[in-house]
C-alpha cells in the first residue's frame, strides 16, 4: 500500500467495536482513512450513521476496487473466516478482531498470506487497547522469551473482581459485564474460558511462532468459582484470577494453559482490576515487564483496530 494513499475502509459489523471505530475515525483525519461502506445482518436496527452507508450484500464491500482495507469485526466466526479469504484474495489488506476465527484458522490464514502477499493485522483480537501483539512481534527475540503470563479477558476480570470487591454475586456481576458491553454476545464463551484460550493461541503465535489449534490448550473458566471462594480467598490476602500462562522449558518447548489461579498481593496481576488486562513478559536481559490497560468494551477495542490501519500506512507486516 502506498503511504499516501488514502485508505478506504470496508468495514463488516457495526456492533460495540465497530461503531466505537466509525466514531473514533471521525476524530482522526490526518490518518487519512474512512470508511467507504459496512456490511451488516440486520438491516432494520437504529444507528447513528447514515442509512446509505449501509448494505447486507458483502459483495458490495469485497467486489469494490476502491475499497483497500477490510476491516471485520463481526462475531460469526465462519461468516468471518470467508470475508478474510475472499478479502485477501481479492487483494485488499486486511485488520480482523475475530479472535474465535483466527485461533481456529491461523494455520489457513498464514497460508493465505503468503499466498496473496497481503498484509492480515489483528492487533484488536488479543487484550484490545493494549499493544501486546506488534510488542510480542516486534520487541522479543524467541530464544529468550522465557515466559508470559497474562489476563486476557476482560469479563471473566470484570467478574472476579465485582465478587471480590463489592461482594456481588456472580450473576449479578455478569449482568453488569453485559450491560457495559465487555462480554461476548455468548456470555458461555468468557465465562468457560473459550475467548481466553482463544486470544491465548494468538498471542502464543505472535510470541513464539506456535501454531496451537485452541483444542488443544489446557483451559477452564470461571464458571465454578463462586462468591464464598472470592471470599476466603480474601481472608488469606490471595485474589483469584483467570490467567493465560506460557512457559519455555528446557528442552526448548512451551507449556501453555489457561486456569483460574490464586495471585498474591504482590503480583502485577492482582493490579488488574475489572475489565481491565494486563501482561507480565519474562525475557532474558529486559527482565520482567508488565502491560496493562483496557481490555475489553468499544473504544478500548476500537483504538487497536485504528492501530493496525495506521499501521497499513507503513506497510507493516506479520512475519510468518
Ligand atoms: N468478551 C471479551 C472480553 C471482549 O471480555 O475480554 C474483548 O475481547
Amino acid at each position: 500500500m502506498e503511504a499516501h494513499k488514502q485508505l478506504t475502509i470496508g468495514l463488516f459489523g457495526f456492533g460495540t467495536v465497530g461503531e466505537g471505530l466509525y466514531k473514533i475515525l471521525q476524530q482522526t483525519p490526518s490518518l487519512k482513512a474512512s470508511i467507504r461502506k459496512v456490511c451488516i445482518k440486520h438491516p432494520g436496527k437504529k444507528r447513528e450513521a447514515p442509512a446509505e452507508l449501509f448494505t447486507t450484500d458483502r459483495d458490495v464491500l469485497l467486489n469494490d476496487e476502491n475499497i483497500n482495507v477490510i476491516v471485520e469485526v463481526i462475531d460469526d466466526a465462519n461468516a468471518a473466516f470467508e470475508i478474510v479469504s475472499k478479502a485477501l484474495k481479492n487483494g485488499k489488506a486486511v485488520v480482523s478482531a475475530s479472535k474465535k476465527m483466527i485461533a481456529e484458522h491461523l494455520p489457513e490464514i498464514l497460508k493465505l498470506q503468503q499466498e496473496t502477499d497481503q498484509p492480515f493485522l489483528c492487533e484488536a483480537a488479543a487484550c484490545a487497547s493494549i499493544p501486546v501483539i506488534r510488542n510480542l512481534e516486534e520487541y522479543y527475540d524467541n530464544d529468550l522469551l522465557h515466559s508470559i503470563r497474562a489476563i486476557v479477558n476482560g469479563s471473566t476480570n470484570f467478574i472476579l473482581t465485582k465478587m471480590f470487591e463489592d461482594k456481588l454475586d456472580f450473576q449479578s456481576a455478569l449482568l453488569l459485564a453485559q450491560q457495559l458491553g465487555f462480554a461476548e454476545s455468548n456470555p458461555k464463551l468468557d465465562v468457560e474460558g473459550y475467548d481466553a484460550v482463544n486470544k491465548w493461541s494468538i498471542l502464543l503465535n505472535h510470541a513464539y511462532g506456535i501454531v496451537e489449534h485452541p483444542d488443544h490448550i489446557l483451559f477452564s473458566g470461571i464458571q465454578n468459582i463462586q462468591l464464598s471462594d472470592a471470599l476466603v480467598a480474601r481472608e488469606k490476602h490471595l485474589d483469584i484470577k483467570l490467567v493465560a500462562q506460557a512457559k519455555k522449558l528446557n528442552n526448548g518447548e512451551v507449556a501453555a494453559y489457561v486456569l483460574p489461579q490464586f495471585v498474591k498481593h504482590d503480583d502485577p496481576l492482582s493490579f488488574v482490576k475489572n475489565e481491565y488486562n494486563g501482561v507480565v513478559i519474562e525475557s532474558g536481559f529486559a527482565d520482567k515487564q508488565f502491560f496493562y490497560g483496557k481490555g475489553a468494551g468499544s473504544f478500548p477495542t476500537a483504538s487497536a483496530v485504528l492501530s493496525d490501519i495506521a499501521a497499513l500506512r507503513y506497510h507493516y507486516r506479520y512475519e510468518y
